[in-house]
């Protein structure tokens, strides 16, 4: 237990760090924003964020536009909805298109909803001076207001739905330990994750709402500039050896690679779970060789057998879907946000384990 605490505190701080020059390096480089000044607080009352018309809490305002991640987070069977906003006459920068850079002014929301009630709606912003920063907004009972919540979050909010009628709301350094180590905060608005190609066996994922925007839609709305004319012409997808792994290797995308990505910042292991866009072939090499048999560091409970990440052919002893079971605070897997395991994503993971093929040879090129 201590060592997790330990781990998920570093990555925290390592993450506030990061998060802070982050904002002041884009800050420096952003056109139009003041180099100096204080950005204003953020408002009290979700409403004044700019998410919804004029007078309604539930239509979003014009020009605020829907998004539906393929490969979604599991969180205890939250319903979710996720909005963003861009700056007038803003537009997101695509050339490095696994790391969009948004324009000061970019807002970003995600709505939690349980039992058909909304719960929180968080918040991500860059301010007008270019800096990131994290709220959540935590919905009233008659479901008609929602307020600020407090830096800390909220250990344990009433939530009759919520598994063992609590629900607890994130404090903005938990925020950054998921969305703080990867070089743009934004984590479900990207190209693998608008894709228009969507994986039929994406667990978790619902389709996209009629008002949904994806990479095409950005795109041909000028709200999504310069990203590789290649991507556009044929959608990006993960380009797995079967529509199993695919579907696999995406939940573990949109699950861990925040954290267990190549560039390590939040987690100093050789694992990687991140799938890439500008170089998709490579990126999957690096996920099967840090999988595929792959030695572990962890060493199951009454284990005395040298473990290993995955075992392909026997998910019973892949460290991997043993600490995605788990929610043993010590052995959980993600570490935090949620109370209990995804079973249907647990389930496709078991599945490819279970028919894994052996990692590819270096030398032969993967063909999607
Ligand atoms: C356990 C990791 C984790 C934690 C903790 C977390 N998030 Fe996220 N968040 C994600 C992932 C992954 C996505 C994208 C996938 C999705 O939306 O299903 C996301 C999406 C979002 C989005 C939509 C924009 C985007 O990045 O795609 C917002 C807004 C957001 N989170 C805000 C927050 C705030 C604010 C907090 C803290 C109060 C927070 N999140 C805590 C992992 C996390
Ligand atoms: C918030 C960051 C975070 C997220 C999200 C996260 N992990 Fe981890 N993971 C860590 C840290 C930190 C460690 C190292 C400490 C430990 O072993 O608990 C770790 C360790 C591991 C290990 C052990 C590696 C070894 O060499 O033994 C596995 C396997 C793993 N994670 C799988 C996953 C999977 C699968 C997911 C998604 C379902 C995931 N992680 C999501 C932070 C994260």
């Amino acid at each position: 237990m201590a060592t997790v605490r330990a781990a998920v505190a570093a990555l925290a701080a390592v993450s506030v760090a990061l998060a802070a020059s982050l904002g002041a390096g884009r800050a420096a480089s952003a056109t139009a924003p003041p180099a100096d000044g204080v950005d204003a607080p953020l408002p009290e009352h979700l409403a004044d964020t700019g998410l919804y018309a004029p007078g309604s809490s539930t239509d979003p305002r014009d020009g605020v536009l829907g998004f539906t991640p393929q490969y979604p987070l599991w969180s205890d069977g939250a319903t979710k909805r996720r909005w963003l906003a861009l700056p007038p006459g803003g537009f997101i920068d695509g050339t490095s298109p696994d790391a969009w850079a948004f324009p000061p002014g970019t807002r970003l929301w995600k709505e939690f909803a349980l039992g058909g009630r909304r719960i929180e709606t968080r918040y991500i912003e860059r301010t007008p001076r270019g800096a990131w920063r994290f709220a959540s907004y935590v919905w009233n009972e008659a479901g008609d207001d929602a307020v600020l919540a407090p830096a800390r979050g909220i250990r344990a909010l009433a939530v009759a739905a919520a598994p063992g009628g609590r629900y607890a709301v994130p404090g903005r350094t938990d925020c950054l330990a998921c969305h703080g180590g990867s070089p743009v905060p934004v984590l479900g608005a990207s190209a693998l994750q608008l894709s228009p190609a969507r994986d039929p066996l994406a667990t978790g994922a619902s389709p996209p709402r009629p008002d949904a925007v994806d990479l095409r839609g950005l795109a041909e709305r000028g709200l999504l500039r310069g990203l590789p004319p290649e991507l556009l012409a044929e959608p990006p997808r993960i380009p797995a050896r079967s529509p199993l792994e695919r579907a696999a290797l995406g939940t573990l995308h949109g699950n861990c690679a925040h954290c267990h990505h190549r560039a390590g910042t939040q987690v100093p292991l050789a694992l990687t779970l991140a799938q890439r866009v500008a170089d998709p072939a490579a990126a999957l090499h690096e996920v099967l060789q840090s999988t595929l048999g792959a030695a572990s560091r962890f060493r199951p409970p009454g284990s005395a057998a040298e473990a290993h990440i995955v075992v392909p052919g026997q998910p019973e002893d892949s460290v991997l879907t043993l600490r995605m079971a788990s929610r043993q605070p010590q052995r959980q897997m993600p570490p935090l946000g949620t109370e209990l395991p995804d079973t249907e994503g647990l389930a496709l993971v078991q599945r490819w384990i279970a028919s894994a093929l052996p990692p590819p040879d270096p030398r032969q090129e993967i063909h999607p």
